[in-house]
């Protein structure tokens, strides 16, 4: 049997709410505040939820209890973690396959987060005050067209982490997002009853809890899976990572399964801040990707004090996306630091300057290299689609596969029970048969059904 080791010197979250505040805050993100609201608006609401909470239930949550596992036994960063569970094989190529996600996916999200540090100060200034999309999507259109102004907010962005990061684990990650989630549940909270007050409001929860089958295909199952992969931040590593910082008595699928539930609350959450008004002044849910940016201050400028709220918005989506980013960039700087034994900081502003690089191509795809395609797509859009649907869930697989098959259920066991401490031996065994053959099978029907390669 693999015992965990002794937490050494080496940093980690110090409290139960300091584990909690940092692992939701890596799961709550622009995924629940953009991504969610603007696929369920894309592909028909209600049904499309239904299928993202089951992913989420057979796949998203086992996974990411996969990872603490590992993590938390292995004690070290998303590769070395793997190679010491299993010296002398191949296996820690997922996590060097994180270790690659985590670039793709910063890519495209520093760059987001970046339109919505910008439009907290558009909010404030007014100048997204118009009830006509044609208005505020010449705003957006304007800020996403010019590249120095892209450029500029994605290293602000940048800089803004890395500042966190390089504080550390338990002074930089926990402290910061212990203070920002409570503040994320409260403007949520408040946008919330502000939209769902509003005449007409109906409409929208019909659309977000009445399902019409009829526009799912494979590309929609596999886009609901992809996202249940974001959402919880699994199948690169950032669980990993995280679950090395885990206190030895926490309860790994308690931990797990309440921040699988924060989270849909948060998106549900999100849903009803955004749906009912939506519907309430007459737009329609299905604008795509800018959704957020074009339709959502028009929606905000129709309703009474819509400015406050609408900066209230942007400011928690800026809030949700910083916990996030934070679990993102926490994945190379791990590796760096331990397994070449930089520094935090050089490993972190490394980081960052080659994040800076790569990131910069999705920065600039609707300006500069708005023609530079790669299968068709831009920068931004290759590194979004190649994460959530084709890494993150071959990275799941894989995971599921590690400690199905190698890792074993007596490992499992030890370590998910907390060597027998929490009583909880009938719950991990189901976990383990739904990781060791469950999840597989489901990830690799939708993946290549989704992918094209089986009809
Ligand atoms: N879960 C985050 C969100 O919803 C995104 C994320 C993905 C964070 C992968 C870390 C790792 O925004």
């Amino acid at each position: 049997m693999i015992a965990s080791e002794p937490a050494r010197k080496r940093d980690g979250f110090t409290t139960s709410l300091g584990v909690m505040a940092a692992t939701l805050g890596s799961a709550v993100g622009l995924g629940n505040i953009w991504k969610f609201p603007y696929l369920t608006g894309m592909n028909g609401g209600a049904a499309f939820i239904i299928i993202y909470l089951l992913c989420t239930l057979l796949v998203g949550l086992p996974v990411m209890i996969t990872e603490l596992i590992i993590g938390r036994t292995a004690r070290a960063d998303a590769v070395t973690s793997l190679q010491k569970l299993a010296p002398g094989t191949p296996w820690w190529l997922i996590g060097a396959a994180g270790v690659l996600s985590a670039f793709l996916i910063l890519g495209f999200y520093t760059e987001v987060a970046g339109w919505v540090f910008a439009y907290i100060f558009k909010a404030a200034r007014g100048m997204l005050s118009s009830t006509q999309p044609l208005v505020t999507s010449k705003v957006f259109g304007n800020m996403v067209s010019n590249p120095v102004e892209c450029l500029v907010w994605q290293w602000i962005v940048l800089a803004f982490i890395s500042v966190i990061i390089i504080a550390g684990v338990s002074k930089g990650i926990e402290r910061m997002t212990k203070r920002l989630m409570p503040l994320l549940f409260a403007l949520l909270l408040i946008v919330c009853v502000r939209s769902l007050t509003l005449p007409g409001a109906a409409r929208g929860l019909t659309f977000l809890f009445k399902p019409d089958f009829s526009k799912v295909t494979g590309t929609t199952i596999l886009t609901a899976m992809g996202l249940s992969f974001f959402k919880l931040s699994v199948g690169m590593g950032t669980m990993t990572t995280y679950g090395s910082y885990f206190r030895e008595e926490q309860n790994i699928p308690a931990t797990a399964t309440k921040v699988m539930l924060a989270d849909v609350l948060v998106s549900i959450l999100a849903g009803l801040a955004i749906f009912p008004a939506v519907y309430a002044f007459g737009f329609e849910p299905d604008a795509g990707p800018k959704l957020l940016f074009i339709t959502i201050p028009a929606v905000f400028t129709s309703m009474p004090f819509g400015q406050v709220f609408m900066v209230l918005f942007f400011i928690l989506a800026a809030i949700a996306a910083t916990g996030a980013m934070l679990s993102l960039l926490e994945v190379p700087v791990a590796f760096l630091n331990e397994r070449l034994g930089w520094s935090r900081s050089i490993s972190t502003i490394l980081t960052a300057i080659s994040l800076a690089l790569v990131g910069s191509t999705a920065a600039l795809s609707n300006s500069t290299l708005a023609e530079f395609k790669i299968m068709g797509k831009t920068m931004f859009d290759l590194f979004d689609f190649l994460s959530s649907n084709v890494l993150l869930p071959l990275g799941g697989l894989f995971l599921c596969l590690f400690i199905g098959w190698q890792f074993g259920f007596k490992n499992t066991v030890a370590s998910a029970t907390n060597h027998g401490a929490l009583h909880n031996e009938a719950i991990v065994t189901l976990f383990f048969w739904i990781v060791r053959l469950v999840t597989p099978i489901s990830v690799l029907i939708v993946l290549l059904n989704g992918l094209g390669i089986i009809a």
